[in-house]
């Protein structure tokens, strides 16, 4: 096994946001967010305590989905504004102590690249998995004068590079290895995009679909040792940059390299049963091929803590001492947290795990408030994935104050990303700021509680003392925390002691017993005696 650098220190402290550029906040009045619009609002991050921003793609492309399909990776698409508006962003939000991540699009780019219209009319180009005659399953037909069909790696306009395949097969003659030239050419290609945007100062990438790259891999083993090649580039060369991938697998993506992995509503041996059996209340988007499941943060009570507890502890067990997992609240591609039937009552105790969870949280941009998965939205940039799985409901323009398109900007809103939350209640910024009770100040009292807790962090112990309704645990042997998602009151035993509350509602000790109301949460400070609590 390959030894890395070790993760730069501030990771084990990382609180990431993700911002989706187009729908965060937009400077311009062109109804589409942009870079400035970012700048702008870095107070809010600050204010919040997120210390690491991860942007969706920024780059030129025609953005069939989203900017998932990028047809030149040095430049910023300039809807969002100029490479030099970036470099401002990235240095402004440095001063507000928040370090930018861009999104690494590894796998493909779209069919509109130059890489691809070159390799389209040349049959001896290799940058792509070309089939030279016919059209093979999955192919795609050829839309230059070069014969035959390529293979897309998601949309049929976002063609995959070629990185290889990890073993021969007769019946696909055209299979290169992974050392072939167009697979060396492309890794090349991934050190000079992530050399361009870490010499203007970002702190790393998150990787799009970075399991992806060496076609029939089984294990991954050979995309571990693309990733494990660049990380001892990245060491050397960027030393302090950082990795994040799109993966799902922690067990194998941290070893591979990446000093981050999420869990993922999909991915590993469970296919994203860790984050889904949290939060996936099959509303918002759902995949067809998904397991109805009862999820744990779901009014019914009918969930568990445990598939996730099984995942974690397999993965924390494979990635200590060399990487970190990351538990978001949501991302582009799975709905928000407030969905279905979870409504913002709920939302705090799904907090309060969490950013007491030993996973590195991930706060997707508008859960601070509490936006809602918007239902209903027409395709939007390719959010469509099947029928009941539409992207754009987690897209939605951030609800900044209560103006005309939820001052959003002052375009008009048939001009808009997206259209704004109309409901007259929607939460918003402004109202929840000057609000000390809103679910916004909550969520900043639980980030500087992590942040200055050394025990709520990465590195401090959990022991589980309940898992079920209450869901109780410990962190670091002196704080504990009780999460009750669902509607009902429910108890559990306690080895009793006195606990000092440091965020509590509708959580009571008393007697040898926890009680907790529907939807209660507490964290508990309980002094040195808590190293003596005993398993009930
Ligand atoms: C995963 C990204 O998160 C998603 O938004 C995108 O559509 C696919 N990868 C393809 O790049």
């Amino acid at each position: 096994m390959t030894s890395f650098r070790p993760a730069p220190s501030w990771l084990a402290d990382a609180v990431f946001y993700q911002i989706y550029p187009q729908s965060y906040a937009d400077s311009g009045g062109d109804g589409i967010g942009d870079f400035n619009g970012i700048t702008g609002h870095l107070d809010h991050l600050a204010w919040l305590g997120v210390n690491a921003v991860w942007l969706n793609p920024c780059f030129v492309s025609p953005f069939r989905d989203a900017g998932y399909d990028v047809s030149d990776y040095l430049n910023v698409a300039p809807r969002y504004g100029s490479n030099d508006e970036l470099g401002k962003l990235v240095d402004e939000a440095g001063r507000h102590g928040i370090r930018v991540l861009l999104d690494l699009v590894a796998g493909h780019t779209s069919d509109e690249h130059p890489w691809f219209t070159a390799s389209a009319d040349d049959p001896d180009d290799h940058r792509y998995i070309w089939a030279p005659e016919g059209r093979p399953d999955g192919f795609v037909p050829s839309p230059g004068s070069r014969p035959g069909s390529y293979l897309p790696n998601f949309f049929d306009s976002q063609p995959a590079l070629n990185f290889g395949y990890a073993r021969e097969n007769p019946a696909e003659p055209w299979r290169q290895s992974v050392d072939a030239e167009g697979p060396r050419a492309n890794r090349e290609a991934l050190r000079s995009v992530m050399d361009h945007w870490l010499r203007l100062g970002v702190a790393g990438f998150r990787v799009d679909m970075a399991s992806s790259l060496v076609k029939d891999d089984p294990g991954r083993r050979e995309t571990s040792r693309l990733w494990s090649e660049l990380r001892d580039w990245l060491d050397t060369a960027h030393p302090g940059a950082v990795l994040l991938s799109e993966w799902g697998e922690p067990e194998v993506s941290v070893p591979a390299g990446f000093h981050v992995d999420f869990f993922l509503q999909f991915g590993g041996p469970t296919d994203g049963l860790a984050m889904r059996s949290l939060w996936s209340n099959g509303e918002g988007t759902v995949d067809e091929n998904w397991d109805p499941l009862d999820c744990f943060f779901d009014p019914s009570g009918r969930g568990s803590p445990r598939p996730f507890l099984d995942a974690w502890r397999q993965a924390s067990t494979a990635t200590r001492g060399s990487g970190f997992v990351s538990l978001p609240t949501a991302n582009h591609d799975f709905s928000r947290l407030n969905c279905g039937p979870r409504t913002a009552e709920q939302l705090p105790a799904a907090f309060a795990f969490q950013l007491t969870w030993p996973t590195l949280p991930a706060i997707y941009y508008g859960d601070e408030i509490g936006m809602r998965y918007a239902d209903g939205l027409p395709d939007k940039e390719g959010s469509v994935l099947g029928p009941r799985y539409n992207r754009a409901g987690s897209r939605t323009p951030m609800q900044w104050d209560d103006t005309e398109n939820a001052g959003f900007s002052t375009a008009p809103a048939d001009q808009l990303y997206l259209p704004v939350d109309p409901a007259p209640d929607r939460p918003t910024v402004a109202a929840q700021r000057s609000d000390e009770t809103s679910l916004l100040h909550f969520v900043r009292r639980l980030v500087r509680l992590r942040t200055t807790t050394p025990e709520l962090g990465s590195d401090g112990s959990v022991e589980v003392l309940h898992a079920g309704y209450p869901f109780v645990y410990v962190r670091g042997g002196r704080y504990l925390v009780v999460v009750n998602p669902q509607r009902n009151e429910t108890s559990c035993a306690y080895a009793s002691g006195s606990a000092r509350p440091l965020e509590v509602s509708g959580v009571e000790l008393d007697g040898g017993t926890i009680t907790a109301r529907g939807f209660g949460y507490g964290i508990f400070d309980l002094g040195h005696q808590g190293a003596a609590l005993r398993r009930e």
